[in-house]
């Protein structure tokens, strides 16, 4: 197990799914951990699948309201770990308008650059990592969801240029490209069992990814394991993206 005794973690859509899992294993690993999500309290997701917000310091913060993102970064002034894994997705072909494109847009992509340039002085100060969660969507087409694509297409971009532009500034800044897991995001997928099973049969590996999988790609990058990777996302995708 790596040790993150003393670090100060914040996991921005920390309160489910991938986000939840990845903040649990930094607790776990000694890390003082802090969450964003988009309910008003804690306690509103007590009993929600997939939200275990035990020992975990909340904040509700809407990421598409750059005032929100403002406050909430003021008083923040040392960080060593910064994990950007707030995300949504809209169906039904909504994102082929403007209302549904502008949507995702924002808290897929535009909120990760203003969180980023808002706690850079924070990580300067520790000599710290930010990991920026996109998806395996950010090196193919998904037809139905043009700005979910884009938006993880950019994702993976400016993970490369940050990795650049900040390396002088002793921050390193690398991604995570999940394949599928389970999670809100893809009850639209796992919860229909044709669709499941068809999913299933892409995965060389033969199963989908758990939050936890997902966790260990973004500590090893988070630790001195990774003290000369920059710029880079891995894909993890039990093989899905090898075909
Ligand atoms: N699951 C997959 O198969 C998969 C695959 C590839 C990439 N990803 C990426 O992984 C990341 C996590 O997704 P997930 O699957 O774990 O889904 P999830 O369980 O729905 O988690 C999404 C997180 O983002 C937060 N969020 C959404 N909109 C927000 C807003 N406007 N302001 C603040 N927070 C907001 C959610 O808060 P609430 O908890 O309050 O809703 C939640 O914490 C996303 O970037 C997603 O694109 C997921």
């Amino acid at each position: 197990m790596l040790d993150f005794s003393g670090r100060k973690v914040l996991v921005v859509g920390g309160s489910s799914g991938i986000g939840n899992g990845v903040a649990q294993a930094f607790r776990a690993a000694g890390a003082e951990v802090s969450i964003w999500g988009t309910r008003p309290t804690a306690s509103d997701y007590d009993g929600v699948e997939g939200s275990d917000l035990t020992g975990l310091a909340y904040t509700q913060v809407d990421v598409a309201d750059r005032a929100a993102i403002d406050r909430a970064t003021a008083d923040i002034t040392e960080l060593d770990v910064l994990v950007l894994c707030q995300g949504t997705v809209r169906y039904k072909r909504q994102e082929f308008e403007r209302e549904g494109w502008d949507d995702v847009m924002d808290v897929n992509i535009n909120s990760v650059m203003d969180v980023a340039r808002a706690l850079k002085p924070a990580l300067q100060a520790r000599g710290g990592s930010m990991i920026i969660v996109s998806s395996v969507a950010g090196f193919g087409a998904t037809i139905g969801t043009p700005a979910y694509s884009a938006s993880k297409h950019a994702a993976v971009g400016l993970t490369k240029t940050l990795g650049a532009a900040w390396a002088s500034d002793g921050i390193r800044v690398n991604g995570l490209a999940p394949g599928l897991v389970e999670t809100k995001l893809t009850h639209v997928t796992t919860k229909n069992e044709k669709r499941l099973a068809g999913a299933l049969r892409g995965i060389p590996q033969g199963r989908m990814g758990t939050p936890q999988d997902m966790a260990g790609v973004v500590m090893f990058l988070a630790s001195p394991l990774a003290s000369y990777v920059t710029g880079q996302t891995i894909i993890a995708d039990g093989g899905l993206t090898l075909q």
